[in-house]
């Protein structure tokens, strides 16, 4: 149920609490600890990367979403400190939860979660507020994280201090939206938890949306990751028909999309990448295991995204056998490495399958990508690009579009590289060369 923030009265009436203390200084640590400092609270970011704690109070920033002149504004403020110190966490009255939840062995990997509520736990005092933002299944807020601190400080959630569940939707690379004007779901332990953490975020965000429960907050996030892999799914699926039948799929999408109402446009490519969309539905997935059930959607749009990456593989194959070539010995350049374009990010990106898939089919790999320092797959570095170039592209057999970042000039990669997979689009119909998934 969706709480009325115009009609409840506690929820206007909370102050925030600062300090603020973030732990996790990453791609959603990191504009929490910024939007914090410009409401004009004080802020200790904390990380147990001691590398990346001394970059930053040299305002050297770690992510791409965040420039060094932002991080260097923080930091004229005096209002921030950077510590890989956790007794330095003592001295905050709102803690922020920020840490990587990824998967081991394809089951959820909270260690780092409970890592970061332990150390909490242990300095958390009466009336504080602690929001839990990593993403993760319904349940984690009010089970794992109120009964460690409870076992570690006896403090109960709604009794002696704020408890929420406040998920960040942070998209990387997005310059439209950013925390400050996405909406932020944030849902308590007790109204009265909801009403502190509503406080605390309506000074970071434009609009803070409160639900009943974390238990709401935690799902919420899930489905919109869900969502998102199921519909790439399904246009990764469509794609290979599409092809078959002859059908221009980019051309099909756009037309769909003119339909004011119920329809959004998704898009094929080489498969899902980054920390989200290919891990955040197996939280789910494995809630729902438990409750003796499988979810059918889940699975089935993650075995299709899963199967990108070999079907390009399957392509450029194709394309080389149309001139006679086999992939076996071809020599293959992949352009752009990262998950998705204008990021840095490669993780779970789906060039490291393919580039795999690739080289033991025997082909000669190499990649470009100026946002990406090293690309190592299975341990081994990958020949690199430099620079896109008729002597830089002399014996490249074909090249494949992974990741189309604005920065890229394709142009001479066009003239010089006797065949392109454009796996995302983006150069349909600009040469002959040049073919779709
Ligand atoms: N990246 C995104 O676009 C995005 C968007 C929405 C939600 N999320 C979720 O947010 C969470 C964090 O993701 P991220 O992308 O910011 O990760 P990240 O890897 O960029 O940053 C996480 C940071 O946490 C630090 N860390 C690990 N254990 C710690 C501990 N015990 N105490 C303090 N710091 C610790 C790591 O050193 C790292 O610097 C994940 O649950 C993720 O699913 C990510």
């Amino acid at each position: 149920m969706l709480v009325d923030e115009q009609r409840s009265p506690d929820l206007s009436v909370e102050p925030a609490r600062g300090p603020v203390a973030v732990l996790g200084l990453g791609y959603v640590g990191l504009p929490v600890v910024l939007a914090s400092v410009e409401s004009g609270l004080e802020v200790i970011g904390f990380d147990i990367d001691t590398g990346r704690v001394a970059a930053l109070e040299i305002g050297h920033s770690p992510v791409d979403s965040l420039s060094d002149k932002s991080l260097d504004k923080a930091l004229a403020t005096g209002r921030v400190s950077f510590t890989s110190d956790p007794r330095s966490l003592a001295a905050a009255r709102t803690y922020v939860i920020c840490v990587p939840t990824p998967l081991r062995d394809k089951l959820p990997d909270l260690s780092m979660v409970t890592e970061a509520v332990d150390l909490v736990a242990r300095v958390l005092s009466p009336d504080d507020l602690v929001s839990l933002e990593s993403t993760t299944y319904p349940g984690t807020t009010e089970d794992l994280v109120a009964q460690r601190i409870e076992a570690v400080s006896s403090l109960v959630p709604g009794r002696d201090y704020s408890l929420v569940f406040s998920p960040e939707r942070i998209d990387p690379g997005n310059q439209e939206y950013r925390l400050e004007n996405t909406p932020k779901i944030v849902g308590g332990v007790t109204d009265q938890c909801t009403a502190a953490g509503a406080a605390f975020y309506r000074r970071l965000t434009n609009h803070v949306v409160p639900v009943s429960s974390p238990r709401e907050a935690e799902m919420a996030k899930l489905l919109e990751n869900t969502f998102r892999n199921v519909n790439i799914a399904l246009v990764n699926e469509l794609v290979v028909f599409c092809r078959e039948l002859g059908i221009d799929l980019y051309e099909v999408i756009r037309a769909a999309a003119t339909k004011p109402f119920g329809f959004m446009p998704f898009y094929p490519g080489p498969g899902v990448g980054g920390h989200c969309i290919p891990i955040d539905p197996a939280y789910i997935s494995w809630r729902v295991r438990q409750l003796g059930s499988s979810f059918r959607f889940v699975e089935l749009a993650t075995e299709i995204n899963d199967r990108m990456p070999n079907y390009v593989a399957l392509r450029v194959a194709e394309m080389l056998n149309s001139v006679r070539k086999s992939l076996n010995g071809s020599s293959v350049l992949l352009i752009g490495v990262s998950y998705k374009p204008d990021v840095s990010d490669v993780r779970e990106s789906s060039a490291f399958p393919l580039a795999r898939q690739l080289m033991r089919s025997g082909a000669v790999v190499s990649w470009h990508d100026p946002l990406v320092p090293e690309f190592v797959v299975d341990g081994t570095p990958v020949p690199a690009v430099k620079t896109l170039a008729a002597e830089t592209l002399d014996n490249v057999d074909l090249a494949v579009v992974h990741t189309d970042h604005s920065c890229l000039d394709l142009e001479a990669l066009i003239r010089h590289v006797p065949l392109v997979l454009d796996t995302r689009g983006t150069l349909r119909g600009r040469a002959f060369n040049i073919q779709g998934l």
